[in-house]
């Protein structure tokens, strides 16, 4: 069948924080329902509970802090650089809180994908969730999208809705759409796994293209 890999996909995933993302996804791997391999974790913030978790799963973490480097595009080179190292296909922000330049989106064209917490094109950028409480919305939910240049940003793969309840405040409408973004990711990445969902770009190019 076109599209269906006999190896797992082999994924890095991008952090800053706490990582309950990259908990779901490596959770979803080794309960064997997910055919992935998270190669490499990398964090630009150091000591985020989000590495603990990658090394307790046994999955190298690294911490590559975008304050040591002048420019955007030197760390985004450093951050291929580790990604190519570790032999990944596909890259997952997972709460990644650095906006990626062009060389670091064309370095892995159309393979690159972001969570968050709205429906998309609602509610970009932080705070996404209090912005829905703050406009009274009443489903919000969460989005996996490809990244394209911009803030959360990029054609839509998939989403999961969420319903406002009256009595919701931050914390627990927070924790709803959470609980929603793991079964969302880990979906997603079982589509991509699957080839049910293909790059945006061809991976190298063409024999006709090169
Ligand atoms: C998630 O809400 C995600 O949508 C956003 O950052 C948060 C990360 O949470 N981009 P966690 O670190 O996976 O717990």
């Amino acid at each position: 069948m076109p599209g269906v890999r006999e190896n797992p996909l082999r994924l890095g995933v991008l952090v800053s924080g706490t990582g309950s993302n990259l908990q779901a996804i490596l959770d979803a791997i080794a309960a064997g329902s997910l055919a992935a391999e998270v190669k490499v974790v990398i964090s630009n913030r150091p000591n985020v509970q989000a590495l603990d978790r990658a090394r307790a799963a046994g999955v190298p973490a690294l911490t590559i802090p975008h304050k040591d480097f002048a420019t955007r595009e030197a760390f985004d080179r450093a951050l291929v650089a580790a990604l190519r190292e570790a032999e990944v296909e596909w890259i997952v922000l997972a709460g990644f809180m650095r906006v990626l330049t062009p060389e670091f989106l064309n370095a892995f064209a159309g393979r690159i994908i972001n969570i968050h917490p709205a429906l998309l094109p609602s509610f970009p950028g932080v705070d996404a969730a209090q912005q829905a409480l703050d406009y009274g919305v009443k489903i919000t939910g969460c989005t996996v999208h490809f990244v394209e240049l911009g803030v959360d940003l990029g054609k839509i793969i998939a989403q999961r809705a969420v319903l406002v309840e009256p009595s919701d405040d931050l914390a627990t409408l927070g924790a709803r759409i959470h609980a929603a973004e793991h079964e969302l990711f880990v979906s997603v990445l079982r589509d991509i796994a699957a080839g049910r969902v293909t790059p945006l770009a061809p991976a190298v190019p063409s024999a006709s293209e090169a």
